[in-house]
């Protein structure tokens, strides 16, 4: 008989917390909605104690899903487990996922404490949170690094504590497949009480094995694996949802489990996180990767054409990737407009519809075809920003061969508008600079991407900036059919989350601006 596997969907905490993945709230919000429809099992919705955003997040999120579990992140610490209860306690099946490390390196150099003090610690957490919450998990950080005689007395302990699911992360990538399915074995085999739990996969992507890591350890007895859309996350990223889920799918023949992922909601969940996060999907990458399933080669169109299971181990159309494009124009009606979204994921209200609506008649002025793609970058950038400190009210560059490139800004803040005007290496570098002077502030720019994120000449283009203050990076995003306005909008964007983040306050004085 197969066995289930559970997903735990940790997108929004794992994947969310590296940087330029950031998400805004109503962003988190769509993509727990969208997570839901996947059917995944637990949605980890973030990490409360970590700051105020992701507390309110979590407590929306676990207020909104009905059929998930949601799962908040907390160390073994009670103000991280209270913070983390506060958010859940209202999530129709809540549970908290408690963490402390366990390889003799961390408690060395990062905890500071001995193996006996962290088990006591453990033990006392885990007691604790289960007087709040019944669902507990208990996460070994570090477990692949860890000695296996500590590993199996920490993880009968916290069972007897009452932890439900046993979590053994591969936090650093470190692993390789045999070693990694062995700790499971091991523990299963060591652990007297180890029936009374269900053992948990959690893999990095360091050495981009996270996903055959994932796949060993459910071949030695894990029933719930970790993972997050497009294996965003930390570092390398995490194990990837879509792949370890086709694995089991496609190669029922020798993994006899099963999910209850509705894995037709795939690519779009994939794009959904794509767009929200500006975290490119790299073509090649396996099922929702642009060329996962195009064949270029002549012998394999041959094979194709004759019987597609020759190069084709999966159709497309199972991961929900449509081969016919649907093209909306500005002729088409809100109605089919609205019909077009929910087929893409996006649910939106009578009240929000109006507001996308007109945003999509603006866009199919410019662009005459509105491809999902482009409504795709509608819904992420444009429709449901949260209200900026500066935006973007005006530009205008002058730039051509032999000419010194010049721009004008015009920034719209909450009570007035600030202008400048500067030059520059380039258009992009003499509209940076121009919004420089208006703000007062020079950001370091880390990185800046523009490419194009829809088809045809008349293409979106996406512009990411990452700038960096001190220890903290600070991504932005913008998209507009003119790259230069894409690009502006970009660095206004960093510079807003940067000055969110510091609390930094510019006013108009009467020498000019002052930066509070
Ligand atoms: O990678 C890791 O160890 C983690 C834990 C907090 C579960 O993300
Ligand atoms: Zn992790």
């Amino acid at each position: 008989m197969e066995d289930r596997v559970f997903i735990f969907d940790t997108t929004l905490r794992d994947g969310e917390q590296s940087p330029g993945c950031s998400m805004n709230f109503e962003e988190k919000i769509r993509m727990a909605r969208q997570i839901q429809l996947l059917c995944v099992d637990v949605i980890e919705a973030g990490f409360p104690i970590s700051s105020v955003g992701d507390f309110e997040s979590v407590r929306l999120i676990a207020e909104k899903i009905k059929t998930c579990t949601v799962a908040a992140l907390a160390r073994a610490v009670k103000a991280d487990i209270d913070r983390a209860w506060e958010a859940i306690r209202e999530a129709a099946k809540p549970r908290i996922h408690i963490f402390i490390a366990t390889s003799d390196l961390h408690l060395k150099y990062k905890l500071k404490k001995s193996r006996e003090q962290v088990l006591k610690d453990a033990i006392w957490a885990v007691q604790y949170a289960k007087s709040l919450c019944d669902d507990i998990e208990f996460s070994c950080e570090d477990a692949s690094r860890s000695d296996i005689i500590y590993l199996c007395e920490i993880v009968e302990a916290t069972i007897k504590a009452g932890a439900t699911i046993i979590n053994l992360p591969d936090t650093v990538g470190y692993a390789i497949p045999d070693e990694y399915g062995a700790m499971f074995r091991m523990i299963r085999e060591r652990v007297p009480n180890i029936g009374s739990a269900v053992l948990s996969s959690h893999c990095h992507n360091d050495l981009g094995l996270a996903v055959a890591n994932s796949i060993a350890a459910i071949q030695n007895g894990a029933r719930q694996v970790e993972c997050t859309i497009n294996g965003i996350g930390e570092r390398a990223g995490n194990a990837s949802l879509e792949e370890i889920v086709m694995a089991l799918k496609v190669r029922k023949d020798i993994c006899n489990y099963y999910t209850d992922i509705n894995v037709s909601e795939i690519y779009n969940t994939s794009r959904m996180v794509s767009g929200f996060t500006g975290m490119i999907v790299q073509p090649n990458k396996a099922i929702v990767g642009e060329n996962a399933f195009a064949h270029e080669s002549g012998i394999h169109q041959d094979g194709m054409l004759k019987n597609k299971q020759t190069y084709e181990i999966m159709t497309p159309e199972s991961v929900g990737v449509n081969k016919t494009k649907i093209v909306l124009g500005r002729h088409s009606g809100r109605h089919g407009l609205k019909v077009r979204l929910n087929e893409l994921g996006y649910h939106v209200t009578e009240s929000e519809i109006k507001k996308v609506y007109e945003a999509f008649l603006e866009l199919a002025d410019k662009k005459k075809e509105v491809f999902d793609d482009d409504l795709r970058v509608l819904m992420g950038d444009e429709i449901f920003k949260e209200e900026e400190l500066y935006e973007l009210e005006y530009m205008h560059v002058n730039a051509g061969t032999n000419t010194i490139p010049t721009a004008t800004v015009r920034i719209k803040t909450k009570e007035n508008a600030l202008q400048e005007s500067s030059t520059g290496d380039g258009p992009v570098d003499a509209v940076f600079n121009a919004i420089e002077r208006a703000l007062g502030i020079k950001p370091t720019v880390e990185s800046y991407n523009v490419r194009s994120v829809t088809s045809g000449r008349q293409a979106l283009g996406e512009s990411i900036i990452r700038i960096r203050s001190g220890e903290n990076s600070f991504t932005g995003r913008g998209t507009s059919t003119d790259i230069i306005e894409a690009s502006a909008k970009a660095f206004l964007q960093a510079i807003n989350q940067y000055l969110i983040f510091t609390n930094t306050k510019i006013e108009l004085t009467e020498n000019g601006i002052a930066i509070k």
